[in-house]
Parts: structure tokens; C-alpha cells; sequence
């Protein structure tokens, strides 16, 4: 494998018992002393969830609508990936416009408040002073099978991985990529939910099937009001057209910069951040034998969602 997020995983952090690549581990103890600030606003997730959806909803939510800086300021300048410094290649960080940083952990500490932060860390790799300081946290979840597709591209596209799909989803059902174990990464956060007020969890499926419904949840969640006004345009700005075609969103600078790096075909449709955006595209992608042992491992791994508190309607 290329250096990065390797979907293969180099060590296991003992005894958190998550999948994380090397470059982690000089990094786990500060990122476990990191300092939190009450009025922080969190938003994590496994990876490829729909994690960006829902930053940049939050986002505007606790920016005042503040549209134009949304569309001209980088998201993962103004929301940005806390660990990213130690689970990527520094090199990566470093981009030759000035607009990515090597070491992530310090510019999220630098930031002035109120802070927006992403993270994939996994309940028990979270800082203790979460615990303490108890900013507000949304979690979001996905449909595992869809998930798991959308992280098979994503390591296609900025990994470079040439691996076989077959090959990733056994990777990925046997808990060897990055982050993972995924059941045990959802089940904590909706355990924390249970008995802490800060966390909202919402999921893909939601953000889908109701959108408008899902932004007054988290802006309620946020103590944010929104009138109907705001809502139609917010609903507007988060579509899947809206945000593929969002520079500050969609990647495309960086992604010229990996087709090239990778030597990658061009013309691959799949070969983008913001990239099919539908609830079932493993349907395509996934034999019935693969199906099989997904729900399989589904039945013995998830937890039956019996929290309807924080479900939609
Ligand atoms: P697909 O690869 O299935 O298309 P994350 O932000 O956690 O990395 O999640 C990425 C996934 O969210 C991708 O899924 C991406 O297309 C999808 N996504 C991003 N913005 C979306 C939107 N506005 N509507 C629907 N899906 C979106």
C-alpha cells in the first residue's frame, strides 16, 4: 500500500482496540491531552458517512448563514480534521497554495472560538476533556454496505489503493481498516448518546430521506432557530448538485493534484470526493454472496436502533 490512510492497517492501539496506521501513534497521547472548549461544536463519524454533509450544515447553522465565507473559504479550513496530521502523509498536508497545513492537531488548538472541528476518533481515542468540557457533538452514521463502497473509493482515489474491491470488503468486514472495528465505533457513540445531552446522533439515511427535517433537529440540538426561509435556502445548498459543484467542498484542487500523483484514468466518475451520494449504491457493486456476510455480520455486530428519541419525526 501507498502511505496515508492505508486500508489495510499497519498496528492496532492497544488496548482501545481501533485500527489506526502508523503515522498514529506519536500523535494518540496528545490528541488524548487535547484542551476542549465548552463551546467547541464537534462533528464525528466512521469515515465516509456523510461526514461533510452534515459539517457543512453545522456549519452554516452556527455561522449565522454566513454563505459567502462557506463558498469562498475552504471547509477544511473552517471545520478542520483534528487528527488528520496523524493518520495522513505530512505531505499531503502541505499544499503548495498555502492552503492545507502540516500539523492539524495545533491549528484546531490555535483556532479562535467558537470552534468547528471534524474527527473519525473513535469514542475510546476521543481527548478526555470531552468528558469534562462537554461541547455539543453530532454523530453521524451510514448504512455499513454503503459505507464501506464509499470508502473503497475513497481509498482508490486518495491512496492510490489498486487492491481488488473483494479484497477491501473482506479488509473491511475482518476489522483491518482504519478506524475500525465500525460496529463498535457506532454502537459507543449511541451508548454516549444515551446518557449524554451533548451528543445528537444523526444518520445518512435521515439526511436523505428528510433533510429539512434533519437540519431543524440539529439546529434545535444547537440552539440555533431557523425560519423557513433559511431552511429552504440551507436545504438548497446541501443538495448533492450543490455540494459536488462546491469548490470549497468538493476537492477538486487536491484531487487534480492525486490523478496526477497516483497516475490515475481521468475520466473515472467515481474518482470524486463528492461522488455518487444515494442510500443503496452497494446494490450495484456488491455480489449476493458479499451481501450475505455484510447482513450477517450486521446482525451479530450492530445494535438494534431503539433509541427513537433521536430518530426523525
Ligand atoms: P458516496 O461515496 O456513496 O457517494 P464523508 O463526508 O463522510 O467522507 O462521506 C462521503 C459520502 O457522502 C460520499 O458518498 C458522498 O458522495 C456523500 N455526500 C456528500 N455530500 C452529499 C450530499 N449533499 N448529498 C448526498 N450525499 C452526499
Amino acid at each position: 500500500c501507498k502511505p496515508g490512510l492505508m486500508p489495510v492497517a499497519s498496528i492496532r492501539v492497544i488496548p482501545s482496540n481501533c485500527v489506526m496506521p502508523r503515522e498514529f501513534k506519536p500523535y494518540a497521547e496528545r490528541l488524548m491531552n487535547f484542551e476542549v472548549r465548552e463551546d467547541d461544536v464537534w462533528v464525528i463519524s466512521y469515515p465516509k458517512c456523510g461526514t461533510t454533509w452534515t459539517q457543512e450544515l453545522v456549519w452554516l447553522l452556527g455561522n449565522n448563514f454566513d454563505y459567502d465565507t462557506a463558498k469562498q473559504k475552504l471547509q477544511l479550513q473552517r471545520f478542520p480534521f483534528l487528527e488528520a496530521v496523524s493518520i495522513i502523509n505530512q505531505n499531503d498536508l502541505i499544499h503548495e497554495n498555502g492552503t492545507l497545513f502540516g500539523d492539524t492537531i495545533s491549528f484546531v488548538q490555535e483556532m479562535p472560538s467558537p470552534r468547528f472541528i471534524k474527527s473519525h476518533l473513535p469514542v475510546q481515542l476521543l481527548p478526555k476533556d470531552i468528558f469534562v468540557k462537554k461541547p455539543k457533538i453530532i454523530y453521524v452514521t451510514r448504512e455499513p454496505k454503503d459505507a464501506a463502497v464509499s470508502y473503497y473509493h475513497h481509498h482508490r482515489l486518495w491512496n492510490g489503493y489498486e487492491g481488488s474491491f473483494d479484497d477491501f470488503m473482506k479488509a473491511f468486514l475482518e476489522d483491518k481498516v482504519v478506524y475500525s472495528p465500525f460496529w463498535s465505533h457506532v454502537n459507543n457513540y449511541k451508548k454516549l448518546a444515551k446518557t449524554m445531552p451533548n451528543v445528537l446522533i444523526n444518520s445518512y439515511e435521515d439526511m436523505q430521506l428528510n433533510l429539512p427535517e434533519v437540519i431543524k433537529k440539529t439546529a434545535k440540538f444547537l440552539e440555533k432557530p431557523i425560519n423557513d426561509k433559511q431552511l429552504k435556502k440551507l436545504t438548497n445548498h446541501l443538495s448533492f448538485d450543490s455540494m459536488k459543484n462546491n469548490p470549497a467542498i468538493n476537492g477538486e484542487e487536491f484531487i487534480k493534484d492525486v490523478i496526477v500523483k497516483y497516475d490515475m484514468p481521468r475520466d473515472d466518475p467515481e474518482l470524486t470526493f463528492i461522488r455518487k451520494g444515494i442510500m443503496g449504491s452497494w446494490k450495484k457493486e456488491m455480489s449476493p454472496e458479499l451481501v450475505k456476510k455484510f447482513d450477517e455480520w450486521a446482525e451479530i455486530n450492530g445494535v438494534e436502533d431503539d433509541d427513537q428519541e433521536n430518530k426523525v419525526n
